[in-house]
Parts: C-alpha cells; structure tokens; sequence
C-alpha cells in the first residue's frame, strides 16, 4: 500500500517542502510500532530543522520534518506486548512526523486517552510539555507568583499563559499589537514589545519571579535585568538568531552560565526538551500524561489558529516565519480516519 510523506531534498526555504508518495509502507522491527499518523504540530522548530540550522541536529537530507505527533497503532514488531493496534499513542518525533505512516521504538510512545482530539492533544507534546516542564520542574513557580513570557502569542507562549492561569499567576506577555486579544484571553497583561520597553514595564512593577524568553542574545540580558532578587531567567531558544536577526548562541551559554556564578541573588538556566526527555524519560511521560489528564477534564484548550493538510506543509511554515499565527498550526493527517475518532 502507498502512503504520502513530507519531504526536502536539501535544506532551504519553505519551498524545499514537498509532498511524495512511498511505494509501500514501512514494517515494524522487533520492539517497534508502526503508527498511523493522525496530526503533527507545524512549529517553529520545525522550520529550523527545515533550514538545516537546528543546534545538535545531525541528520542530513532526504528527510521529513515534524517534531511530534499522535496517531494509531497500525503494527506491531515482534516482541511488542504493551500496546495494541487502534490504540491511540503520542510522541516526541524530533522529526519524520510530517507523514501518513512511521515507524517508532515500542518504549518512546505514550498512550492517549480515548476521548481526545487528536489535533488537540498534538498540541500537547513539544509546546505544552515545554511549558510544563519550565514552569513546574525548571522554574518551581509557586502559586500567586508573578512571570514574564516572550512570544506569548506564539505556540509555546499560549501554553505557558494557559499553564499559568492555572496556578493563579500573574503574567506579563511581550507579543506584537496583532496577539493582544489572544494573549489578553488567556488572562495575561500583553506587552507591546515593538513599541514599549518591556524591562521598564516589569521594573516598574516590582520584577517577576521568572523569567521565559526563547527571543536570545540581547533580550536573555534585559529579562535576566528583570527578575526580582531570588528570581529564574529560563532561556529556551534563540529566535532572533534563527530568523537571521544576529546574536551569537555561544556568547549566550556562556552569559547564562556567568550570570549563574556571579553572586546576584538570581539564577539563570537552558532548558531543552529533547536534553531533559534524554535525563529523565519518564518525566517526559509523566508530564505529558499530565497534560493528556488537564484535556480531558477540560481545564486547558489549546489556541490552534489552523488545521492545515499535509500537502500545505510549505505554506504552514511560511506563516510560522513571518509569525502570523496567532497560537499554533496543527497539519490534520489521514483525514478520513480523523473524522471517524
Ligand atoms: N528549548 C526547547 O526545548 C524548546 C521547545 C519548543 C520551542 N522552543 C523554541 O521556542 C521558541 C518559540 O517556539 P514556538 O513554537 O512558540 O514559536 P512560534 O509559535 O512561532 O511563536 C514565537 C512567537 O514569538 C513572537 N516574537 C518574535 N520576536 C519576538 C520578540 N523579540 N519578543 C517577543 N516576542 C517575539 C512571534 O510573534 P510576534 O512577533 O507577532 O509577537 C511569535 O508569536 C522558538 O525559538 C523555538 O525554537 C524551544
């Protein structure tokens, strides 16, 4: 049986994107699954995979993108006890989601209730679990506590505004005139960086507690320069240094790394999800799990602006690239068996 997948010859702009069809499907090995895939989130970081410019990514077209993705068990390898095939699974791909079928290790997919909306629960696995785990195992914000979130229209912004609600906090979101409804309906106080100096904003009221900020270089220092005494700045990413925007990734280690060993009464930390997932892979599971639990009891839903098809992979990420979502896109896959879910 022939499937579509998504793929790019070199890498490039969004145009290097393109839809093929495979001969015949792929079988699963021992201790392996194969999934049907439902949706995979179109991200950011996707986009940096797309530009061959994702840090510690080693592979090398012919690829598919698509840092996550949940689907149904098609196939079991020999050996595979724990799952089922029609149960439905999630997982944190890095990449090769962008596709109707793949193949995943038994031990890195983690069950989703039934119930769920596969679009909404995609959401849940790179930007939700980010989130979650900067708030609650990086940061430790305790309830009341006042954040600032960078790019808090954005994909992982949303989730961090709609994590943080739950825990009463008072949050601060930079994000240009566009998203301030959206950042403004999920309970925060939008900031209009473009126009307003987001330090003297926060200076004025005091400092926050923790800082997010996945923008880089300049801004690590200036949200750094924004905590209260006893505060964390969580950096995340290096947006502007991907857009082509400048900044040096080293200098900002190794800024972060100082501002940890000076005697400032504020820490600083890099996370990764990937890093973290490696460390402690159960953390990832339970969190994520977490998550699913949150869905289900209605307590979060995700801001997903866009369901697009596999097929508009290319123009997904050019949206993403001039940040015209608000919240996130989901690429809706197989279609046909989503509607009967
Ligand atoms: N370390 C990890 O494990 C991890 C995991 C997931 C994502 N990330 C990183 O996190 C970042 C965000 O990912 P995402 O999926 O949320 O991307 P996204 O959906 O594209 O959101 C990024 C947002 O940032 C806003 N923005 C751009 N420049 C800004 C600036 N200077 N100040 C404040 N906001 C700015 C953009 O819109 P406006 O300019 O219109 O406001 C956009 O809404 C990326 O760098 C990604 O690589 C890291």
């Amino acid at each position: 049986m022939s499937y579509k997948k998504v793929i790019l010859n070199e890498f490039g702009g969004p145009e290097v994107l393109q839809v093929v069809e495979e001969a015949t499907l792929p079988a699963p090995g021992a201790s392996e699954v194969r999934v049907k895939v439902l949706a995979a989130s179109a991200t950011f970081t996707d986009t940096m995979v797309r530009k061959g410019i994702y840090y510690g990514f080693k592979e090398t077209p012919p690829l598919s993108p698509g840092y996550d993705m949940v689907g149904v068990v098609d196939k079991l390898g020999a050996g595979v006890t724990d799952l089922e095939v029609g149960q439905m699974v999630a997982d944190l791909t890095v990449w090769g989601a962008y596709t109707e079928y793949m193949i995943r290790p038994e031990d890195s997919l983690v069950p989703v209730p039934s119930g769920l909306e596969p679009v909404e629960a995609v959401s849940m696995v790179l930007s939700y679990v980010t989130a979650y785990q900067m708030l609650h195992r990086i940061a430790k914000v305790q309830r009341g506590q006042k954040i600032l979130v960078h790019g808090a229209g954005g994909a992982v912004g949303t989730a961090m505004l709609e994590l943080g609600k739950l825990l009463d906090l008072e949050i601060y979101g930079t994000a240009s005139k566009s998203k301030h409804e959206l950042v403004k309906s999920l309970g925060a106080t939008p900031i209009d960086y473009r126009n307003e100096d987001f330090l003297a904003r926060i200076q004025a009221t005091g400092g926050v507690d923790a800082a997010f900020d996945a923008i880089g270089g300049e801004n690590f220092k200036r949200s750094f320069n924004s905590l209260k005494k006893g505060g964390t700045l969580v950096a995340y990413g290096f947006y502007d240094q991907a857009m082509g925007r400048g900044g040096n990734v080293a200098m900002d280690y190794m800024s972060i790394a100082l501002w940890n060993i000076l005697p400032n009464g504020r820490k600083a930390v890099f996370y990764s999800i990937g890093a973290l997932r490696k460390k402690n892979p159960e953390w990832f599971k339970e969190d994520l799990t977490a998550l699913f639990g949150l869905l289900t009891e209605g307590k979060i839903k995700p801001s997903i602006e866009r369901r697009m098809k596999l097929e508009d992979a290319a123009q997904a990420h050019a949206l993403i690239e001039q940040a015209a979502v608000k919240g996130r896109i989901v690429l809706v896959i197989n279609e046909k068996l989503l509607l009967k879910i």
